[in-house]
């Protein structure tokens, strides 16, 4: 009798997972106008109040819907709902609700939202699972503010020490320390959110692909098999600031052509391999700045990332060693520090089964595929069975306001999501 009650239960849960486009696309526009702007753009830096506030919106969905909602010691939102068979380890699922300035709606709130819309379908069914379910919205996964991603992820696998916390710091000098404490949390603490290795059975997360694979193949569904690894790099670069029409060219000592060549050679550097491997300037600060002064300094900022980890260490030992060379050819002092290194991680193979055989019961377009960008799964791998499903982009924009995946997609994602999570359960 109570399996058959389950089965209908989670049948009542797939129906409305397919009718829940309408909500999801509400629940978007709701949680997109927190720290969003006039043009679509939303800005939820890490320990800012848009971050809060989007977890605290995201929290009382959750609790409405049953769920047991706190904050952990690092500021990471966590909602569970009891099993109904003693000493089974709760199914995690979760993103992230934080994101770059200027970003888009879709990027980890995507699956945020589907795991809220879960929880209140699961909420409406009365869908009792053996396991427990928690549901996570990781705090500071873009790294935006800080310099290094995933700091919500890093703190549960037990990554992220205080000591740390006392030396990231943002561009106006707040440590991330100082950020924490402004909001009532306690650097010292960020240990007591280590989940313990036996804590959780399978994580899954659910996220916008921010590619183009699945929209050019006419697919529904990524899962993911590797997610690549990222440096990211400050460079800086000293020449002497000049008058710009007093100096020779020949006496010059000009940061900023440096930095020039710079980005060339990162461009090059990632084009050598037919696939998996990119790189990007994305951010550069010029001093001092003025049309009419030859720049004396540059800082910039470099993003290297590949799916293979030899082929990403090969590539920060050239960088440095190009940018070495630029210098020294222009008569420039460089310094280049890593700021953040995030490895390539494969995810578990085995809980991917869930997702694959949860896609095949749905009947949808589905494949199997790297992650260009760096998630939150990918830091959960190191410690607990992880898998990860894509969702489309609509011309693989992404970390932009015009982000889009249409809702009806989120809905297969969210389809997909409880079919994988009624079959881990049922095991
Ligand atoms: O930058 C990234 O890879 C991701 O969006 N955090
Ligand atoms: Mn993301
Ligand atoms: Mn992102």
């Amino acid at each position: 009798m109570k399996v058959a009650r389950t089965e209908q239960a989670w049948r009542d849960v797939f129906a409305a997972a397919d009718g829940s486009a309408s909500e999801l696309g509400q629940m978007v526009n709701t949680l997109g106008a927190i720290g969003g702007g006039a043009n679509g753009e939303v800005s939820r830096l890490a320990f800012m109040p848009a971050e809060r506030a989007a977890h605290a919106l995201v929290g009382g969905w959750l609790a409405e819907a049953g769920f047991e909602v706190r904050a952990d010691t690092f500021g990471n939102l966590i909602a569970e709902r009891p099993g109904t068979v003693a000493g089974l380890a709760p199914i995690a699922f979760g993103s992230h609700a934080d994101s770059v300035p200027n970003g888009g709606r879709f990027d980890g709130a995507a699956g945020v939202l589907v795991a809220t819309r879960l929880a209140q379908l699961v909420g409406k069914a009365n869908l009792r699972t053996q396991h427990p379910l928690r549901i996570v919205v990781f705090a500071n996964e873009e790294g935006a503010r800080f310099g290094e991603p995933c700091l919500g992820s890093k703190a549960v696998i037990g990554d992220l020490t205080p000591e740390a916390a006392e030396v990231l710091v943002d561009a106006d000098g707040v440590t991330l320390a100082a950020a924490m404490v402004a909001l009532g949390f306690d650097s010292a603490r960020i240990p007591e959110a280590r989940w313990r290795r036996d804590e959780i059975d399978v994580f899954f997360e659910v996220h916008v692909e921010q590619g183009r694979v699945l929209e050019t193949r006419g697919l529904d569904i990524g899962l993911v098999d590797v997610v690549a690894g990222s440096a990211r790099i400050r460079v800086e670069l000293r020449g002497r600031s000049d008058h710009s029409g007093g100096t020779p060219m020949s006496l010059r000592r000009d940061a900023l052509v440096g930095a020039a060549e710079v980005i060339l050679l990162i461009e090059r550097q990632a084009r050598r391999y037919p696939s998996g491997s990119v790189g990007t300037v994305g951010r550069l600060q010029v001093h001092p700045n003025n049309i009419t002064t030859v720049p004396g300094a540059v800082t910039l900022y470099l993003d290297i990332r590949d799916v293979d980890a030899l082929r990403r260490e090969e590539s920060v030992v050239l960088a440095r060693e190009g940018v070495e060379q630029i210098a020294r050819g222009r008569g420039l002092a460089a310094e280049f520090t890593v700021i953040a290194h995030t490895p390539p991680v494969h995810l578990w193979a085995w809980a991917r089964e869930f997702m694959k055989a949860a896609c095949r019961q749905v009947a949808v377009g589905w494949r199997v595929m790297p992650s260009g960008a760096g998630h939150d799964a990918q830091i959960l791998a190191h410690t607990f069975p992880t898998a990860m499903l894509f969702v489309p982009s609509r011309d693989g924009a992404s970390h932009v306001p015009a982000e889009w995946t249409d809702p009806s997609q989120l809905a297969v994602g969210l389809h997909v999501l409880a079919r994988a999570i009624a079959l881990a359960d049922s095991r």
